[in-house]
């Protein structure tokens, strides 16, 4: 917590009490060891004091810096520092007059917001391997961890209700409780990048997007209120877990969610996801008072896996929707975003359930991939998975031309074509038949289409399209490297209206 220096006594005898201000403070999301946004953004601070006062803010370490005199008003005073390069330590101290408050152990680096259900909430402890990378934590004292806790309201908060784990340098007790993909996430970036990193984890189980969704957001898809269990209403994780964070200059984001919009909303996926990353650009840029970028890197996991054997087409249906039905991020309608595929990385025994896969390991690594080129912008990082280019079929065969080569492993029913007699959408009551891979190239892989009927065409093609596709990292299609998993997808021939957006 921050340190709050009274006021000499003499003073408290002298003078009157407003001018000796012991209401200064930092809002609750600045304490000591945490992590500012390093240059080329400039930092932004916040917090109270009494009504008037004159509130300076200085930077003692590596450099010195000190601002101009802010006033508090309505309460609140709020100063943006000037660009500060990686690094540290410093102790950042607001002065009103005799009494100042200050944060110390403070470094400058990258922040990255968490944010999520609960596979972002998943604990460090409950991973595979947990021991060992609890273990690992105190080697990396410069990636810094802060918690929000799970507070809900019903309008738009300017402060936090309540911090769950404040700034720290993590141990293995801090992080056991911490979530484990954002914290792996940030200690593989930090291997990357060699400087200080903070993570704030902003997330909670079981919650559809709509409820970290602003009501400009949830507009802008025509989502009404339907679901009324308290943590699902709209908004109500927007106003009280990401609102009061809008003034503090971020780098980006990552975010793990959407089981709990697998029946929830589910078509209104593909427009509330990608509606969201953008009001939240929005806002952060608007809060920072545009320190924070306007199209700030956005990370997330597809979804992994939760049931074996036939299911409807929650997951599948989903995963699809968190491209905006594109099949791969980036793309025009979510630029500036990366995206991990999860969907080979099943766990059938996982104690917390099948929904919560113990490997967060390859999840938060593969987000890494595309953080390194999507955020950071390194050439050279392959990130994205094989994809079609181009699909051919005839009566017997469906071509499908990858834009990279491919790692093939033979499949009889991982890919799927529709049937159809006339010239209309493949939808989910379509007679879909299995197409075994019967042949494979560097970047081709030839389908037979033998099992539809003589009489029918092909309309369609999917792939992996079902909750549980494959067994652990064996899906038939990764690249050429065996890294990356080819996405799901799913193309039809004769696109419904207003779908045609999507052919390549
Ligand atoms: C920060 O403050 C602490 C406690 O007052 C002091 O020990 C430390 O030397 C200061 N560090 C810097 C960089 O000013
Ligand atoms: C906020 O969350 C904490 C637990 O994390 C809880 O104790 C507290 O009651 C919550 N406050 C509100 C207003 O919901
Ligand atoms: C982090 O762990 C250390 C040592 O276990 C402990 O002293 C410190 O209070 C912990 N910090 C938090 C925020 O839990
Ligand atoms: C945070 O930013 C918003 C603008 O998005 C502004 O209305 C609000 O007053 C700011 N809060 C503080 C404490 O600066
Ligand atoms: C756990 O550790 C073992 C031994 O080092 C390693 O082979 C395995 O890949 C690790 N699992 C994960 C999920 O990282
Ligand atoms: C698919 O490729 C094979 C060669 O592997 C070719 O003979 C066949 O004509 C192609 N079919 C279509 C529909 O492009
Ligand atoms: C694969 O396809 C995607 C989407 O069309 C494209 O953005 C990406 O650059 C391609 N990757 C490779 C390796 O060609």
């Amino acid at each position: 917590m921050a340190v709050v220096t009274l006021c000499v006594v003499y003073i408290l005898f002298l003078t009157p009490v407003g001018s000796c201000d012991g209401n200064l403070r930092f809002a609750s999301y600045y304490g000591d060891h945490m992590v500012l946004q390093k240059s080329p953004e400039r930092a932004v601070l916040w917090g109270y004091g009494s009504e008037g006062a004159q509130v300076t803010v200085s930077l003692s370490g590596p450099i010195k810096q000190k601002t101009s005199p802010v006033t508090v008003t309505k309460g609140v005073w709020r100063v943006t520092l000037d660009p500060v390069e990686a690094g540290g330590p410093y102790n950042v101290t607001a002065a009103i007059q005799s009494s100042t408050a200050t944060l110390t152990d403070v470094l400058f680096g990258d922040i990255w917001l968490c944010g999520g259900q609960s596979n972002m909430y998943f604990k460090t402890s409950q991973i595979f391997n947990a021991s060992e990378e609890l273990a690992l934590a105190a080697k990396y004292p410069h990636v810094r961890t802060f918690m929000v806790a799970l507070n809900l309201s019903e309008t738009e908060l300017t402060d936090l209700i309540q911090v769950e784990l404040p700034w720290t340098v993590p141990t293995a007790r801090n992080l056991s409780e911490f979530s484990a993909v954002c914290w792996l996430f940030g200690r593989y970036m930090y291997e990357v990048l060699k400087y200080p990193i903070g993570l704030v984890e902003s997330c909670w189980g079981g919650t559809p997007v709509e409820a970290w969704s602003s009501s400009r957001a949830l507009q802008q898809c025509g989502l009404e209120q339907t679901r009324d269990s308290p943590k699902d209403r709209n908004s109500v994780l927007w106003n009280a877990m990401i609102h009061p964070l809008l003034n503090m200059t971020i780098k980006g984001a990552i975010w793990y969610q959407g089981e709990a919009n697998a029946d929830y909303h589910q078509d209104k996926y593909k427009c509330s996801f990608p509606a969201m990353i953008d009001d939240w650009r929005m806002a952060f840029h608007q809060g920072s008072g545009r320190q924070t970028a306007i199209d700030f890197p956005f990370g997330f996991v597809q979804l992994s896996t939760y049931k074996k054997g036939p299911t409807d087409d929650g997951f599948p249906n989903i995963r699809w929707h968190q491209t905006a039905d594109f099949g791969f991020v980036p793309n025009p309608w979510m630029q500036r975003t990366f995206m991990a595929v999860a969907m080979d990385l099943p766990d059938e025994t996982s104690p917390y359930g099948t929904i919560h896969p113990r490997d967060k390991q390859d999840v938060a690594y593969r987000l890494t991939l595309g953080a390194r080129a999507v955020a950071y912008n390194e050439k050279d990082v392959p990130f994205l998975g094989p994809f079609p280019n181009q699909i051919q079929s005839s009566r017997m065969y469906v071509n499908i031309t990858y834009n990279q080569s491919v790692s093939v492993t033979p499949s009889k029913d991982i890919f799927e074509i529709c049937c159809s007699g006339i010239q209309a959408p493949c939808g989910p009551k379509s007679l879909w038949v299995p197409a075994p891979i019967t042949k494979w190239g560097p970047t081709i892989v030839q389908l037979s289409a033998i099992l539809c009927p003589p009489t029918d065409e092909v309309a369609g093609l999917r792939y992996a399209w079902r909750d549980w596709p494959c067994d652990f990292k064996a899906c038939p299609i990764y690249s050429a490297s065996g890294i990356l998993p080819a996405p799901p997808f799913i193309f039809n021939r004769y696109p419904q209206k207003g779908e045609v957006r999507k052919s390549h």
